[in-house]
């Protein structure tokens, strides 16, 4: 028998090297590489006989999985039209941004009809009854447990056969068979990965909750994505109220798909109409202020990008962006100077998507050199104008997805006016739409 060799694996991306390193090339993660226990060769395995797996045929007729309403629209959306039996969830956010909030409101409606299992390695069970208290929901029938042991929990979820697990939070579970220390990366490899075995076999949907390190990731592994159905981020804004919840991957609905909340005194409430709120202190009459309407999963939101350009006294006029990319801001302009003959090159450009919004998709592109266009000019754009439209390196006008659906989404907010590219066919009633073919039609289409 040929000896076997001992790999050395990163925990972070699963990168293997043939000998120990403090930093692994791949992801760029330190101390992550452990040394893992040789495993038979290949030959070797195809000796031994395994069971045959059972299978299925495709055209086999097999129910749908049930979904629960967690008695939010929102969080029902993002989900993907509520929580699937027996599927894994990670909820990854920063501290404090309302996980735990969210996840008691929404566990105490599913356990209306389900038995649900709380268990905390954060909080004491006079925490946690204290924060239901305050949400008005110290009845529901719901169990909670203390601890952050990974056998304590199995055993639990055994002998209380719940339907649904929260788990807060995977920084707070180890394992006695390893004994490094509580949310690193081996023992949320470990734990998560029992949990979930148990959770597909007892079809019990669990979620766990995850903190965010200062890089954005969910603290320790990323492995961890990679093993549950559906990852989603709440974000926020410190100062503002709104929170967003983003679908990040789900194996059960659309990517991308957001929620949006609003942390009160009484804990979450779903925002149903979150372009209002988004566009709700929009400077009346302020040069450099447009509206576009993005995709945000299936759905559309509207949001403000305003832009300041003043004249630059640095040889490198400066290009900040908060939002959005500043490489796209700094093409804009460029094609804006190129075809429209705008002097942006002399210009400071700061560019902000209002209300700490990101925006990723091209169909922003019109807006944003409106917005410069207005600040350039210091003509204020009409507020009841929507902006749509990819604005390509000829500076052409090109087309955005979903067009129609956008148009009619600022209609219904009360606009009056659309800039797009030209190939909406419906209309909605009281908009009036302007197409553009090129960007150097934009002033007129504008200011008109
Ligand atoms: P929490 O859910 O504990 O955050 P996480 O689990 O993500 O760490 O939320 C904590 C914050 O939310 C805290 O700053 C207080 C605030 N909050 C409210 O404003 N209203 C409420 O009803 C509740 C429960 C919390
Ligand atoms: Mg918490």
């Amino acid at each position: 028998m040929a000896k076997l060799k001992t790999r050395y694996v990163c925990q972070e991306c699963g990168a293997d090297y043939p000998r120990w390193a403090g930093k692994c090339d791949a992801c760029g993660a330190w101390n992550s590489i452990v040394e893992e226990a040789p495993v038979a060769s290949v030959t070797r395995l195809g000796a031994t006989k395994g069971h045959a797996a059972e299978t299925v045929s495709l055209q086999a007729h097999l129910p749908e999985e049930p979904r629960w309403h967690t008695g939010s629209e929102e969080l029902d959306r993002v989900l993907g039209g509520g929580m699937v039996r027996g599927s894994a969830i990670l909820i990854g956010g920063d501290p404090g941004i309302g996980k735990s909030t969210l996840l008691l409101q929404s566990s105490a409606f599913v356990g209306k009809t389900v038995p649900v299992l709380y268990v905390s390695g954060e909080e004491s069970a006079q925490q946690i009854q204290m924060r239901a208290k305050r949400l008005g929901l110290a009845d529901t029938p719901m169990k909670l447990a203390t601890t952050g042991q990974i056998e304590a929990i199995l055993a639990t979820i055994a002998q209380e056969k719940p339907g649904l697990v929260i788990l807060d939070s995977i920084q707070t579970l180890f394992s006695e068979k390893s004994e490094s220390a509580p949310g690193t990366v081996s023992q949320v490899r470990l734990a998560a990965h029992e949990l979930i075995q148990v959770a597909k076999r007892t079809n019990t949907t669990i979620i766990f909750v995850g903190h965010v390190t200062k890089e954005g990731q969910i603290a320790g592994p990323r492995v961890l994505e990679h093993m549950v159905d559906t990852v989603l981020y709440f974000e926020g804004e410190r100062g503002h109220t709104f929170r967003i919840l983003r679908a990040f991957k789900n194996r059960f609905g659309a990517t991308n798909e957001i929620g949006v909340f609003e942390m009160q005194s009484e804990g979450l409430r779903d925002v149903t109409n979150p372009s209002a709120l988004f566009l709700s202190e929009r400077p009346e009459g302020a040069a450099g202020s447009a509206v576009l309407a993005a995709l945000e999963g299936t759905r559309p939101v509207l949001m403000e990008v305003q832009a300041l350009v003043s004249q630059s006294q640095l040889a490198q006029p400066r290009r900040t962006t908060l939002g959005v990319d500043g490489n796209r801001v700094a093409m804009i302009a460029a094609v804006l100077e190129k075809h429209c003959g705008f002097p942006f090159g002399r210009h400071d450009i700061f560019l902000n998507i209002t209300g700490g919004l990101k925006v990723t998709e091209p169909g922003a592109d019109l807006a944003i050199a409106a917005a410069l266009v207005s600040s350039l000019l210091e003509r204020p754009i009409d507020p009841h104008t929507v902006i749509l439209g990819e604005v390509g390196l000829a500076g052409e006008v090109r087309t955005v997805s979903q067009l129609d659906m956008r148009v009619k989404e600022a209609a219904k907010l009360g606009f009056t006016k659309a800039l797009t590219p030209p190939a909406g066919k419906t209309i909605p009633k009281g908009m009036r739409v302007s197409s553009l073919k090129r960007l150097d039609e934009l002033t007129a289409g504008l200011f008109d």
